[in-house]
């Protein structure tokens, strides 16, 4: 895992354990800076540390590139998820990662929605990637694990430490599971990644479709940055349908062959209504969130035709 990201990587029980991990890296008291579009896990973790004074928290938009190269001159961290979740926002990484930082300034960037295969933020100067190996790693809905990377020996010395006193070494089974996740995940990405872009494209010409979210596709506002620093747009795709939530929550209970269920990036479609999740109600109301697995991809397209109804 760490010689895909490009440094060493410390495997842990869970994504979010090692999203724990992370911020005890800064000098206690110092500014975190969270982008605006991260998992309510994370947002949630900072948010914690932040009132129980251990850090200040402070919150960027993913594409406030400007503001994030300001930042880095002196924050104590920067942590960037890129393809953020579930609105796959592509930060500028290489223009962020190559700015000027202060003296102990440490650049974070999850990457889990793209994974190594395409993106590798140590290689464009992060100093920590962290990712959920449940999701595309696994592949198959049936591992918990995270993965944080690093170039530094000494970074990589503070979260062995970290995980050691949280207890959070994951298990026999799950590195086994990682590991021969790791195996597939290239065929899997390029199956997954090849069906996403044609469905992004037929859903973006689709008149009951509102609005599709996909780097991949031109009409994307991260279009260039993902084109810049990405091998491939991933697999993970989002759109919004016109109607209510209700008429939304209707197109997920027709769906007969994508599983309405949360986690992504394994074999098998996923999606889901994120509005409906509690925390998450300032999304568009009717955002489908759709993890694209390996099926066929006109069954796929059935199924979607079918559910999004007439
Ligand atoms: C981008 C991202 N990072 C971290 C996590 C947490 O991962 P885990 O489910 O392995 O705890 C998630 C979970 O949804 C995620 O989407």
């Amino acid at each position: 895992m760490g010689r895909l990201d490009g440094g060493q990587a410390v495997a842990i029980a869970s994504g979010m354990a090692a999203s724990a991990a992370v911020p005890g890296l800064m000098a206690p008291g110092r500014t975190l800076v969270l982008s605006e579009d991260c998992p309510q896990s994370v947002t949630g973790l900072a948010a914690v540390a932040a009132g129980k004074g251990q850090l200040n928290l402070e919150r960027l938009a993913t594409e406030d590139t400007e503001g994030w190269i300001r930042a880095s001159r002196t924050v104590g961290m920067l942590w960037l998820e890129s393809p953020s979740n579930p609105l796959l926002k592509v930060a500028d990484l290489k223009a962020i990662l190559a700015a000027p930082t202060g003296r102990d300034t440490l650049r974070v960037v999850d990457h889990t929605l793209a994974t190594a295969l395409n993106v590798r933020p140590l290689m464009l100067g992060a100093d920590v990637a962290v990712q959920s190996a449940t999701k595309f790693v696994g592949g198959h809905s049936d591992l918990l694990m995270g993965v944080v990377a690093t170039r530094s020996s000494s970074l990589l010395a503070a979260l062995k430490e970290a995980r050691m006193l949280a207890g959070a070494t994951p298990g026999a089974l799950e590195t086994f599971l990682a590991l021969r996740g790791v195996r597939t995940l290239h065929l899997r990405l390029e199956r997954a990644q090849d069906n996403a872009r044609t469905l992004a494209a037929r859903l973006a010409g689709d008149g009951r479709v509102r609005r599709v979210h996909y780097p991949g596709l031109a009409s994307h506002p991260s279009h260039s940055h993902a084109v810049a620093q990405m091998a491939g747009p991933g697999a993970v795709l989002a759109f919004e349908t016109h109607g209510t939530a209700d008429d939304a929550d209707a197109t997920c209970r027709r769906l007969k062959l994508i599983r309405h269920a949360t986690s992504l990036g394994g074999v098998e479609s996923t999606l889901e209504r994120r509005a409906a999740i509690p925390g998450q109600e300032h999304l568009p109301p009717t955002l489908l969130r759709l993890s694209v697995g390996i099926e066929h991809v006109e069954d796929l397209w059935h199924d979607l035709n079918q559910a999004l109804g007439s």
